[in-house]
């Protein structure tokens, strides 16, 4: 659950009594001078005393939060933001300066912003955001009862701004982000495809989606050859391509989101070592992103027909598993030829994409942790996409500035289909050579997706250790904040 939110117009009062605080200011104008000497805000006269003390200049405490203990036994966080840094610097400020203050696992936070009413509502939105996906309490099975464990932030007060709506876009979007990371860090024993379907299909009740699982026995019966391969090896009959639809009246444009959800991911006969196969069970990530959008879409309001596809599975190795050599027929007709078992999403997401191509989405965006290659390219800071539409390419890299989620286009030309190319079917799955393994995964999937309006985001940064921009958490839900901002931007352009 994600806090609760009360906002007040008036400024926090110095009298009040307050256990843990964030202020949060604009840098100085260049116009009005130095916002921290002309401008009354709370615990001023103890960042004064801070700044003496530590021999610095308010300018040098720009974008490095700093907190102290005031005299009526309030902790205060201090930062100021500065707008001509980019969004994903200003947003790890925030998330420093709220670490302060968590430290005492609060059950309640207040946030104080000041400057002129722009400036307020800016700041606002950056730290109400941040507080809200940083105060949930993700799933842990520690027993040690002698731990003082976080506590889940209850309630969030806002001084100095109103929002009419009480940011529910906002709102939703931390919902997503958190649901995201919530499912993404379940042990592989709690989430196992049949677990996750469960799931699905109780939110999907809850939030007035329509639910339809593809399993085994239809999708073997349709032809999805490509899903298949992969469930092989698996005993369960569990997996399946969920379909969720939210339909709102008198919208015009249809989004599809795709994820891979792999529930876990050995490599099959291929199998990964030990060091590899560790944290596989995160390689449902992609899916459990999708999911986030649709829900931060739902609580948002917005004006916007969403297809939700989720290929969830199991990648195992088994005397059924697929292997090597094997060739195997997709749902379009085509036939892939086997060249690793551990190339496994981009068959589960061949099928599920030929599905939700069919319904002929305006924008089809497809979320997976598909290519180890792309985390060697790009790190875990960032994820890296590919676009069969140059329009779309450009608003996706805008999006990443404006909401703090950096992409980054990687090219998609033909010639390098080469790699691709077999001599007994229509298409290798990769080829044998690792290299720009995450260029040939997106041509592969290119195949399946027809002339849709297309985006395949690689997830590289779906993990980054100490967290990423907003999110303090290792499990960084990357990829919700960004498709929500697309949505936006696609019904802009309506
Ligand atoms: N899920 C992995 C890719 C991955 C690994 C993403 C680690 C994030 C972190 C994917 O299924 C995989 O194993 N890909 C192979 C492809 C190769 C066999 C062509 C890889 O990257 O090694
Ligand atoms: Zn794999
Ligand atoms: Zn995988």
């Amino acid at each position: 659950m994600i806090a609760k939110l009360i906002q007040k117009t008036s400024p926090v009062s110095q009298s009040t009594k307050i256990n843990q605080l964030l202020v949060v200011l604009p840098k100085q104008d260049k116009s009005s001078g130095n916002f921290l000497n002309q401008h009354i805000f709370y615990g001023k006269e103890a960042l004064e005393a801070l700044l003496i003390r530590r021999k610095m200049k308010a300018e040098e405490i720009c974008g490095v939060p700093v907190s102290a203990n005031l005299e009526n036994g309030s902790l205060c966080a201090w930062v100021i933001v500065d707008q001509e840094e980019s969004i994903f610097e200003q947003q790890t400020c925030l998330c420093k300066a709220l670490q302060f203050l968590q430290e005492e696992n609060p059950e309640e936070i207040h946030i104080a912003v000041y400057g002129n009413a722009k400036e307020k509502r800016i700041l606002a939105e950056l730290a109400i955001f941040v507080t809200w996906v940083n105060g949930a309490v993700l799933p842990s099975r520690k027993t040690d009862r002698k731990r003082i464990y976080k506590k889940e932030l209850a309630k969030i007060i806002l001084h100095g701004y109103k929002d009419a709506s009480g940011f529910a876009l906002l709102r939703g979007k931390a919902e997503g982000n958190t649901l995201a990371r919530e499912l993404t860090i379940l042990p592989p024993n709690e989430l196992t495809p049949d677990l996750y379907c469960r799931r699905v299909k109780k939110l999907a009740k809850d939030k007035g989606w329509k639910y339809q699982k593809f399993d085994l026995k239809k999708l073997r019966k349709m032809g999805a050859g490509a899903f298949i391969a992969v469930t092989q090896g698996s005993d369960s009959e569990d997996a399946g391509i969920v379909h969720l639809r939210r339909s709102v009246k008198g919208a015009k444009k249809s989004v599809a989101l795709v994820g891979k959800g792999i529930c876990f991911d050995t490599g099959g006969h291929n199998l990964k070592p030990t060091r590899y196969m560790h944290g596989m069970h995160e390689d449902m990530n992609g899916s459990a992103v999708a999911l986030g959008i649709l829900l931060a879409a739902t609580h948002g309001n917005l004006a916007v027909n969403i297809d939700c596809w989720l290929a969830i599975a199991q990648n195992h190795i088994g005397p059924h598993a697929y292997k090597q050599n094997d060739v195997v027929t997709a749902l379009n007709g085509d036939t892939i030829e086997i060249i690793n078992t551990d190339a496994e999403g981009r068959m589960v997401l061949a099928d599920t994409l030929s599905l939700a191509a069919k319904q002929k989405p305006n924008v089809m965006i497809d979320f997976a942790t598909l290519t180890g290659t792309m985390c060697v390219a790009l790190g875990s800071r960032y994820s890296g996409f590919f676009s069969n539409n140059d329009n779309l390419a450009q608003q996706a890299v805008v999006s990443g500035k404006i909401c703090g989620e950096r992409v980054l286009a990687f090219p998609m030309d033909q010639d390098y289909k080469i790699g691709l190319k077999s001599t007994i079917a229509d298409i290798k799955q990769c080829s044998m050579e690792n290299e720009a393994d995450h260029i040939l995964a997106a041509l592969f999937l290119s195949r399946f997706v027809n002339k849709t309006p297309w985006i395949h985001m690689d997830l590289s940064a779906s993990r980054n250790t100490g967290g990423l921009g907003a999110v303090g958490s290792d499990v960084t839900g990357f990829g919700v904040a960004w498709g929500v901002q697309m949505l936006q931007r696609t019904l802009q352009n309506q």
